[in-house]
């Protein structure tokens, strides 16, 4: 653990960790080898003796990182049950007691953060400062929805009872954490669906909420697959729905949903936020250094595995020779591999399906007569599933079909009048999560985001890694539905009952 002291009192969001302090360093390297040891492993909150399923490092399969048991359906209905039963004595705590229960779950992850980042690294393929910023953001949503939900006082605010939380893998204990931290800040009852890649970093967060006081009833968590998350959705003592993920799983989720009212005939509300098809436009005024050290970060961090991530970057065609040619050099100096070597900067992808599924498309778009840039694998990759960042030259907007999750990176040029037209073919895609530009001219700002159709604009800098309280998250259109996450609008669709003068 790392000294309290370590955190300023009363800062609004997490404090990072200091790598070059050398001290600092070493006690993370020596909690990164301690995890290792340890038998991490996930199951069904109401207990369960199926057979335990391996769980292992997408940066090296022969590394087994613990075991998961999944949720039968039996179980899944018994946690229901318990939920619903539980569901009106959390109601009736004080906002003021579950916000306490929320901040000691905070105090209590910070403190821990170095023994989790190995789990994190190893169960999702995370580099280490990746891993210290998802732990960083779980701590900014406990304390963000703790603060949001001391105002929500009965009787003018009422929960919805039994909320469902499903989550993704790409940001396994951020998201899965925020998600449950607003419903139970709203005075709701939880079942948390962790995606099925990346159940131990989610079951560790379960038990830290625990330990900070949330009772057992109040916050169940089932690991397993997408039939799960279903069959949660499906039942009637779901009362409302939060869902990060892909755009077909959220229509499903909707279509489903439909079909039912709660008991107060509303309809179920559901929070779905989904994924993008981020663009950057650079003009002919941009400096080149900077949108390439933009543009590395935005498409290949995380090996381009977050739905902030830039997909095609649009460039003027004055420019676009030489900002190719500068971003073909700085692709040649990232480090990919394994990140138990902490110099790497881009790990792997989550899933041989993934990595094959992100091949499959460069191999189309290179038999579609498109240039594909990149380098060879290092050899120590083998054992893995990775991608190597590439990057794609491409003519056509209408080249991208759908979300390519990895570290892909389309380039498009267009001519100095094609700015209009661009922006219209870009709004068309549907999809509006983030969007970015990169000029110098004043009036070219005023004039593209007015016109930009995205719920994360970003001027002159990356596209990722909006910070809870201060860049809330999230996109409309086939992005999602809103409210953006780590903002001030949130629990308000997790309750039933709003004061009126809340205006919804
Ligand atoms: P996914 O949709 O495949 O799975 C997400 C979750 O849904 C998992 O827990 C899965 O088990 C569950 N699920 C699958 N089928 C289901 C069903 N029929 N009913 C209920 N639940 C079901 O997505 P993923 O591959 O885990 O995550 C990557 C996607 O998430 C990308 O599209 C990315 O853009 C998006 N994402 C969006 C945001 C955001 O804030 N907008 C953040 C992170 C990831
Ligand atoms: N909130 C995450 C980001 O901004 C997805 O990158």
């Amino acid at each position: 653990a790392l000294p309290r002291d370590l955190f300023a009192p009363g800062r609004p969001n997490s404090a990072g960790l200091d790598l070059s302090n050398d001290q600092q360093l070493a006690t993370i390297a020596a909690a990164l080898r301690e995890s290792v040891a340890v038998a991490w492993s996930a199951r069904p909150s109401p207990g369960s003796d199926a057979p335990a399923q391996a769980v292992r490092n997408p940066a090296d399969r022969r590394d087994l990182v613990g075991y998961v048991v999944e949720a039968t359906s039996t179980q899944v209905d018994a946690a229901l049950s318990l939920a619903h039963d539980a569901a009106a004595s959390w109601a009736a705590t004080s906002p003021d007691h579950r916000a306490d229960c929320l901040m000691r779950a905070a105090d209590l992850l910070e403190v821990r953060m170095p023994s989790l980042l190995g789990l994190i690294m190893r169960e999702a393929g995370k580099s280490l400062p990746n891993a210290v910023a998802e732990v960083r953001e779980a701590v900014d949503f406990l304390r963000y929805y703790a603060e949001q939900g001391r105002g929500l006082h009965a009787p003018d605010c009422a929960p919805l009872g039994v909320v469902t939380c499903i989550s993704p893998w790409n940001f396994p204990l951020a998201i899965f954490t925020g998600q449950v931290a607003a419903a139970l800040a709203a005075g709701n009852c939880v079942l948390a669906k962790p995606a099925e890649e990346t159940p131990l970093i989610a079951a560790q967060a379960v038990a830290l909420l625990h330990e900070a006081g949330v009772p057992l009833g109040v916050l169940q968590i089932l690991p397993g697959q997408g039939a799960v998350g279903a069959q949660l959705v499906a039942d009637a003592r779901t009362r409302g729905v939060v869902f990060t993920g892909s755009t077909d799983v959220a229509k499903l989720i909707q279509s489903v949903l439909a079909k039912r009212l709660n008991p107060d005939g509303a309809p179920v509300p559901l929070i779905a936020e989904t994924g993008g098809q981020n663009a950057l436009v650079v003009d002919s005024s941009a400096l080149t250094e900077q949108v390439v050290a933009d543009v590395l970060v935005s498409a290949f961090d995380s090996a381009g595995q977050r739905c902030s991530a830039l997909r095609v970057l649009c460039v003027q065609e004055e420019v676009a020779g030489r900002t190719l040619a500068m971003l073909r050099g700085a692709l040649r100096e990232l480090s990919i591999g394994n990140p138990d070597r902490l110099s790497v900067d881009i790990g792997p992808v989550i899933t041989p399906e993934a990595q094959a599924g992100i091949t499959a498309h460069i191999d189309r778009m290179r038999g579609a007569g498109f240039a594909v840039h990149h380098m060879p694998l290092p050899a120590d990759c083998a054992e893995g599933s990775f991608v190597p960042p590439t990057i794609i030259e491409i003519s056509d907007l209408a080249a991208l079909t759908r979300e390519v999750f990895g570290p892909v990176l389309h380039v498009l040029r267009y001519p100095r009048d094609g700015l209009d037209k661009l922006l219209t073919e870009i709004n068309a895609t549907g999809f509006a999560l983030t969007f970015g530009l990169h000029t110098r001219i004043d009036e070219t700002v005023a004039r593209v985001i007015s016109q930009a159709r995205a719920g994360n604009i970003y001027v002159n800098r990356n596209l990722i890694g909006a910070v809870v309280g201060v860049q809330p998250f999230g996109g409309h259109g086939l992005s999602g539905t809103g409210p953006k996450a780590g903002g001030p609008l949130y629990l308000r669709r997790l309750l039933s009952k709003l004061p009126a003068e809340a205006g919804f």
